[in-house]
């Protein structure tokens, strides 16, 4: 049987060797989807059971509706100050601009390189493809 400290390092370069394959990739670009995957869980956890699903009582999240917000800024205004509807603003800036970031990259209201955030929110118009 190998000693502990021996398999440990086995899994640290299998790590590393994993990470390796997202190299060539913009730093930018990984930061803006870790932060949109971060979203996906939340929203996971804390919208979609009244949005998407079945008999929820928010409604379905859809490109239109959400695009009716304008801009990324007032979208994630709205959000963090009446959601979720049982419980508004318990979640956190980080939390809100995360699900905010999932929201618009998942329905293609904007396209996103960089982590969302208070600065450059508003200047992100949210508009709905012509398939959307
Ligand atoms: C307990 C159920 C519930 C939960 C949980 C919930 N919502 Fe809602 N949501 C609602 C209801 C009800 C409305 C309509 C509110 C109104 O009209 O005042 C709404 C409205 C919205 C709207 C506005 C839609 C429009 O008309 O423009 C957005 C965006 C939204 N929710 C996002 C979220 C997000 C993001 C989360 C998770 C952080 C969330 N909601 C969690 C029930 C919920």
């Amino acid at each position: 049987m190998r000693p502990a400290a021996t398999v440990g390092a086995g899994a640290l370069i299998l790590a590393m060797s994993a990470c390796g394959g997202s190299l060539p990739r913009a730093p930018a670009e990984d930061a803006a989807s870790g932060q949109q995957r971060e979203g996906r869980a939340l929203y996971g956890d804390h919208c979609r059971g009244c949005h998407d699903g079945a008999g929820g009582s928010g409604a379905v999240l859809s490109p239109r509706l959400l695009a009716s917000h304008f801009d990324a800024g007032s979208l994630y205004a709205y959000i963090e100050l009446a959601m979720p509807y049982d419980d508004p603003g318990s979640l956190g800036p980080a939390a809100y601009w995360a699900i905010t970031a999932y929201l618009i990259s998942d329905r293609g209201l904007a396209r996103l390189t960089e982590p969302l955030a208070e600065g450059s929110a508003s200047a992100i118009r949210l508009r709905v493809r012509p398939d959307g």
